[in-house]
């Protein structure tokens, strides 16, 4: 309380490791869709936190739930049953259909991390000591940490980074005949984003998730969908991606919107992978303690109660036409692309972070990956008349940008 814009960012630049090039506004409350600023400016909200905050800001649900956990019991670790984990387990579960075990983190590095060892511990167990590699997507993107980087199919980020772990190769995506030369007795799993999210929103053909399937099924490699951004009702009515287009995985990694923007992440497994790790094989101090707990049940029962999927679905479609409708009245977009709430406009000229900028100084909340796509990833109870006013002041940015109209 008492900050100013100018004291954070001071403080920030002279304080803080310089990873991200903030921008210039300072947000200190939030509802719903709307975000607003030290100067009581009030925002619409088209990031979620970069797709964390499904339910939308300061939910009463998750707050009295994380509340009411806080002043009864905050953490004892993994060393200890607690009241709401394994209900959280049983929950998660449910939602992905079938039997599921999980392993709870706090991120989503964290849980593509735990996939990756559940893989090679898996690989090893049931195909012998040389399966340990992993087989990811051009342009994935699956986390920071150093095996996640390395599984992370985007050269600029991990340069600098090297060496990075080995046991990692990357194929184009919707690329059958890639992945099926790809895939020997070398290799203990297929990890895949059902979009691809941070690469720049690109989904995944739905034939070629079917053949993707059938070939790890083939040749003995487990399928690892990562959810962390496309989970929970992102993407419409089903709760995560895949079930969408029918192809069942063996590991699903989540996080992100699993606590509604606290941090969470989990690995599920079903079948034999949900047996590969053993006693002390992996382990995390906070994973699965029971305030993350209380907040994820909150998070998961208000999604469902407040039907958001099926409004990510009725959403989505609206925001869609209406950037189609930019599309072809502006020629500065050159393609629409996503499922449910999680779409982006690729832009034919390098102007999505001027865009972005001049959204904000207009109050809309936009997020573009490189220079030319803004992405859309608004809280799930986003509605049309939100949508509209996104698509009234961009269509006036794009004009002002170039684009003719
Ligand atoms: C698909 C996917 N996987 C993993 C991650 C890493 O998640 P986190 O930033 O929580 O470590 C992200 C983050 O954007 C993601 O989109």
């Amino acid at each position: 309380m008492g900050y100013t814009y100018d004291s954070v960012a001071g403080s920030d630049a002279a304080y803080h490791m310089s990873t991200y090039t903030r921008r210039p506004v300072l947000f200190v409350k939030g509802r719903g869709m709307r975000l607003f600023d030290d100067d009581g400016s009030e925002y619409l909200d088209f990031v979620s936190g970069i797709g964390a905050v499904n339910l939308g800001h300061a939910h009463p649900a998750v707050a009295d739930a994380v509340s009411c956990q806080m002043s009864r019991l905050v953490h004892v670790s993994n060393l200890y049953h607690v009241e709401n984990r394994a209900q959280l387990a049983e929950e998660l579960s449910r939602l992905l259909g079938g039997e599921w075990r999980a392993f709870f983190c706090n991120s989503g590095a964290e849980a593509c991390e735990g996939a990756i060892k559940l893989a090679r511990r898996w690989g090893r167990k049931n195909k012998g000591e040389r399966a340990v590699r992993i087989v990811t997507a051009e342009r994935s993107f699956h986390g920071r940490t150093m095996a996640t980087l390395a599984a992370t199919g985007q050269p600029s980020k991990q340069e600098m980074f090297a060496p990075l772990p080995h046991g990692f190769s990357h194929v184009p995506l919707n690329d059958e005949a890639a992945l099926a030369a790809e895939l020997d007795d070398t290799v203990c799993a297929v990890m895949l984003e059902v979009v691809q999210g941070e690469g720049g929103v690109h989904p995944c053909d739905a034939d070629y998730l079917r053949a993707v399937r059938r070939l790890c099924d083939q040749r003995g490699a487990l399928l690892v969908f990562d959810e962390v951004q496309t989970g929970f009702w992102r993407t419409g009515k089903h709760a995560f991606a895949y079930q969408s287009r029918e192809v069942l995985p063996d590991v699903v990694t989540l996080a992100k919107a699993l606590a509604n923007g606290l941090p969470a992440g989990a690995v599920m497994a079903r079948g034999e992978a949900s047996r590969a790790f053993e006693s002390g094989d992996h382990g995390s101090t906070f994973g699965g303690g029971p305030v993350i707990c209380a907040a994820a049940l909150a998070t998961i029962g208000a999604l469902r109660a407040e039907r958001l999927g099926e409004n990510a679905a009725a959403a989505g479609a609206r925001l869609r036409a209406g950037l189609q409708r930019l599309a072809s009245d502006t020629d500065l977009i050159t393609e629409v692309r996503g499922a449910g709430l999680m779409l982006a406009a690729q832009l034919g000229k390098p102007c999505a972070a001027e865009i972005t900028a001049a959204a904000l100084e207009r109050g809309l909340v936009l997020n573009n990956i490189g220079t030319e796509i803004i992405r859309f990833l608004p809280p799930l109870m986003c509605g049309p008349g939100e949508i509209d006013t996104l698509l009234s002041v961009l269509s006036d940015i794009l004009v002002e940008a170039g684009g003719s109209s």
